[in-house]
């Protein structure tokens, strides 16, 4: 059974003597964990000696209005699910003891990359996720740290974090752990009906197809790819739409959430380039997310 620290100073006692000679991995959660957190500490366990898991639902990052007086906290649980993954350490702090004076005066804001996808809907929300993991670094000083590929805009951001604020950190991405249906594992499936849990697969169906159609082009100009883009969106929206969901976003991006731009692309001679697919829409009082790469070839522009 893992053993917990609700005190900043306790845990970083612990670790300190540590620090010398063993790695150490930090797995950041809000709890309420499922398989797929799970996973997150499997892959932590094969790139650290000792795995911490934090479970802090954070203030900060839930604008007003959203699910932080909701949103399960299941403690007991997730020690008795942590202890089946050989987890070391878990961190549960309260509120006070993450943020002695609340709103913190001091911010952290990643910039661009904020505004767009999730950030349009949730303006203040990745600020909140760049104040605690960059508390939760300084806290743990893990040498890696385990994020899942399912929250891909806030693996982008924490990847800018590490670079510009310098953190030791080696930042490992898992890949998205899916229901036997395809439903990307997230604490929030649980908002659904059981009607509504059987529609949700649609959104990965969609994202998929959607993946597949683009695929299978070869684009040579910019209006070529967007053309075809703009009638595969609107049919994968329409899909969206008729099987219940109130659509978020749905767009495509390079895999660093910067705009397609084949033009670009061309002049570095690149014949091929990886995009994402991202999406975040309702269903119910679910809001879901989910995203897929995809790689697209290009014709020479000569
Ligand atoms: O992905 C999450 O669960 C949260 O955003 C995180 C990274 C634990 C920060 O609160």
């Amino acid at each position: 059974m893992p053993i917990i620290y609700h005190h900043i100073s306790a845990l970083q006692t612990t670790l300190k003597a540590y620090r010398s000679h063993k790695r150490i991995a930090l797995v950041p959660t809000m709890g309420n964990l499922h398989a797929g957190h799970l996973e997150l500490v499997k892959i932590a366990k094969q790139h650290a000696d000792i795995v911490v898991v934090s479970i802090f639902v954070n203030p900060t990052q839930f604008g007003v209005g959203e699910d932080f007086d909701s949103y399960p906290r299941t403690l007991d649980d997730d020690v008795a699910k942590l202890t089946t993954v050989n987890a070391d350490y878990v961190f549960a702090p309260s509120v006070d003891e993450m943020y002695p004076v609340l709103p913190a005066p001091t911010s952290i804001s990643a910039g661009m990359i904020t505004k767009q996808l999730c950030g349009q809907s949730r303006p203040t929300h990745f600020d909140g996720v760049g104040i605690v993991v960059a508390k939760l670094f300084n806290i743990v000083q893990p040498d890696v740290a385990i994020f899942g590929q399912k929250d891909y805009q806030q693996l982008t951001i924490i990847r800018q974090l590490v670079r510009d604020l310098s953190y030791p950190v080696a930042i490992i991405a898992v890949p998205i752990i899916r229901a036997g249906d395809g439903l990307a594992l997230s604490s929030r499936n649980q908002y659904l009906s059981e009607a509504e849990r059987e529609v949700a697969p649609v959104l990965h169906q969609a994202l998929h197809k959607l993946a597949q159609q683009l695929k299978h082009g070869i684009y040579s100009t910019q209006s070529e790819f967007n053309d075809l883009l703009d009638v595969l969106l609107k049919q994968t929206r329409m899909r969206l739409v008729k099987a219940g969901f109130i659509i978020d976003y749905l767009e495509i991006k390079t895999t660093q959430l910067e705009p397609v731009q084949i033009d670009k692309v061309q002049t570095q001679n690149k014949q091929t380039q990886d995009l994402i697919i991202l999406a975040a829409a309702w269903l119910g009082r679910a809001r879901l997310l989910d995203n897929e790469t995809l790689s697209i070839s290009y014709a020479s522009s000569h």
